[in-house]
């Protein structure tokens, strides 16, 4: 393959049960496609796993679909996790704390955080008529 092409592969998925699956499938051959070793292709599939359940569980969605684009470019792995839903101002996100999660019944709140630790970079877009997650890992 020419290494000048830049492949593209894109999914629709509808908000059902585990069809999270997919997108962990799909970023799996992809990372093997690159040549990525097995430590950041399972990093990549945990950090997508918690967009796209994010996408699931939060966006509220009409059209009850997230779009996942993958595109490689060159030795980057660039993922787009797009919902039509209502959006989320990350400036009220409130960034977790292991000492204070122990003492309290909401143990949740670690997607985000988990995110940016397993990617090299991660963005959010987010507005009321959506969400968009951009996230890369180089090789
Ligand atoms: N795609 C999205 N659309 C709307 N709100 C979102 C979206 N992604 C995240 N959020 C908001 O950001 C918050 C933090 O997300 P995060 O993934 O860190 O935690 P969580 O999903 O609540 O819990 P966990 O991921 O630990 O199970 C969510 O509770 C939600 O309010
Ligand atoms: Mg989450």
């Amino acid at each position: 393959m020419s290494p000048k092409k830049t492949p593209k592969v894109e999914l629709t998925l509808p908000i059902i049960p585990d069809m999270e699956l997919a997108a962990i499938k799909t970023a799996e051959v992809v990372a093997k496609h690159m040549d990525l070793d097995e430590e950041k292709s399972a990093e990549i599939g945990m950090a997508l796993i918690e967009a796209t359940i994010n996408a699931f569980e939060h966006s509220e969605s009409d059209s009850g679909n997230v779009e996942i684009h993958f595109v490689i470019q060159g030795d980057t792995l660039v993922i787009k996790v797009t919902d039509k839903g209502r959006g989320f101002d990350q400036a009220n996100v409130k960034v977790p704390k292991i000492e204070e999660k122990l003492g309290s019944d909401h143990k949740r709140g670690w997607g985000l955080q988990l995110i940016q630790e397993l990617m090299d970079t991660v963005e959010f877009e987010s507005s009321p008529e959506g969400t968009t997650v951009t996230m890369t890992k180089k090789k």
